[in-house]
Formats: structure tokens, sequence, C-alpha cells
């Protein structure tokens, strides 16, 4: 895609799922890639080679790089530690991918508060803490720049029983209109991708189980849920020039599941 081959790009909990992809694509596309994980470096190696398979193929030296980075995005410390490691490996960066996320299920009325402090400072104040410390890494270099937020569809459904998980994600909705809005004359772009069902780890309660999985189906107008490269896909057009003049903007992939599939049919005459 137009403009992405040679950028750099930080993608947060890309050891796995959403992230992974993200990570394989726009190397694939040719840019550097950072790729963040929290844990498992055993993981995020099978990204970084992944990756560079996409990239280079059998080459030895294709020209695009990686790099493992471990951080914790809810902890300030490691955001700060992981943004100079990417500075002092490729210089600077273009794109940042605010993807780590995670989801708990509680009745709202039992959520622990420590528990509702944990989710948020994952999906919604990791988001802001990178899209903080990248923003002034674009003014102090005077440089334009990309910042996608992966949302969910629940930026918009609420999702009782995951309470913390729709605060984060509705919270994001507005991280990004409100961030486009005072950077757009900067040169940075603000935008987010909204999956609706993906199948990745988050949600191994359904994947692996075909019955579960075909009532998750059933409530998508396309009958059917999305895949991580599909996700993958909509985040490289948004880092590319191909979508130069948007900014502020949610992209729901979803099959239609934000389309009120209860009105498929009239309710009465
Ligand atoms: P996943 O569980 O495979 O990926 C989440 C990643 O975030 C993991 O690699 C995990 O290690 C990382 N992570 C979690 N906490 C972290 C922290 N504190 N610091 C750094 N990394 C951390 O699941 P998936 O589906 O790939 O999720 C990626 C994003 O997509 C999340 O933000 C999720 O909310 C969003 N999403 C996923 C949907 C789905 O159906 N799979 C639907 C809508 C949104």
């Amino acid at each position: 895609m137009k403009g992405l081959a040679g950028k750099t790009a930080l993608i947060t909990g890309a050891s796995s799922g959403i992230g992974q992809a993200i990570a394989i694509r726009l190397a694939q596309e040719g840019c550097n890639v950072a790729i963040n994980y929290r844990k498992s470096v055993e993981e995020a190696e099978k990204t970084e080679e992944m990756a560079m398979q996409k990239a280079c193929g059998q080459v030895e030296d294709c020209g695009v790089k990686s790099l493992l980075v471990q951080g914790d995005v809810s902890q300030e410390q490691d955001i700060l530690e992981m943004m100079n490691a990417v500075v002092d490996k490729f210089g600077s960066f273009d794109i940042l991918i605010n993807n780590a996320g995670i989801q708990t299920e509680y009745p709202s009325h039992e959520i622990p508060t420590e528990e509702f402090d944990r989710v948020l400072s994952t999906n919604l104040r990791g988001a802001f803490l990178c899209a903080r410390e990248t923003i002034k890494h674009f003014l102090s270099q005077n440089r334009s720049g990309s910042i996608i937020n992966v949302s969910s569809v629940h930026e918009v459904i609420p999702r009782p029983s995951y309470l913390t998980y729709s605060i984060s994600k509705g919270g994001m909705g507005n991280l990004t209109k409100t961030l486009a809005l005072e950077y757009a004359d900067r040169g940075i772009r603000v935008n987010a991708i909204a999956p609706g069902a993906t199948i990745t780890p988050i949600n191994e309660a359904w994947t692996n189980d075909p019955e579960q999985q075909a009532i998750v189906s059933s409530h998508i107008p396309m009958n059917r849920p999305g895949t991580a490269e599909e996700m993958a896909a909509a985040v490289a057009f948004l880092a590319s020039d191909e979508a130069a003049y948007m900014t502020g903007q949610t992209l729901f992939i979803d099959g239609g599941l934000t389309l009120y599939a209860d009105f498929r049919e009239a309710w009465s005459a």
C-alpha cells in the first residue's frame, strides 16, 4: 500500500492475535516493525519470524528490520523505556498501533475496584500514554505520523458483564476523535478500527468450540467471525497514504454486527 515501505511501526500487544497479524502485514508492506510483548518472548519471536518471512522471503537482508520490545502498557515507566528502545534502534518511528487489550467478565455491581483499574489502565490509559509519548516524538522531530487504536464494536454497543471493557473502548472512540482534532494541522492522523467477533486467543471460550462458534456466527449478518488478517488489512490501509485524508474515524470491521441484526426481518406487519 502507498507510503508504507521504509516506515517504522510500533505495535503494542503484538505477540498474538490481531497485533501479531498487524505486525506481519506491516512488515509485508515494507515497514520496520517494533513488536511489543508483555510476557512471552517466545510468542514475540514467532511473530518476528513470521513478519520477516513475509517481508523478505528467502532473502537474507531485504532492508526491513524488526525489534522485540518487552513492556506492560499499564506501566508508565515501561512505556517510556519501550519508546526509547524503538528510537534507539530506528532513530525515529512513524506509526503507533495501540492494540494491547484485555477483558474480564463480572456482573457490574461486583467488579472489584482493582479490576476496574486494571482493565482501564491497560486498554485506555495505556493507549493514551503510548499516544502521548508518540505525539511528543512526532512533534519533537517535526514529522507527520499516524496513530491507530484497536477499539471494538463495543465502542458503541454496550456489553453487560463486560462494563470495564465497554467503557475502555467507548473512551477509546473519544481518544481517537479528540487527538485527531487536536493534531490534524500538524500532520498527525489518528484513527481506529473496531473489530467485531474475531478468531484470536482472547475468544478462546468460543473459537475452540464449534457449537459456541455457531451461536456467535448466528448473531453476525455475514454469518461468520472475522480473522486477525482482515483486521490487519484495515490497519494497513489506515496507516498508508491511501488514507492520507482520513482522521478521527473508527472503521467498523465486523461483518455487519453493528447494523442491528435484529432488524433483518420485520418485527411485525
Ligand atoms: P489477544 O489476547 O490475542 O491479544 C491481546 C494482546 O495484548 C496479547 O498479546 C497480550 O499479551 C497483550 N497485552 C495485554 N495486556 C497487555 C499489557 N498490559 N501490556 C502489553 N501488552 C498487553 O486478543 P486480540 O483479539 O488479538 O486482541 C487485540 C485487540 O483487539 C484488543 O485491544 C481487543 O480488545 C481488540 N478486539 C478484539 C476482538 C476479538 O473478537 N478478538 C474484538 C474487538 C476488539
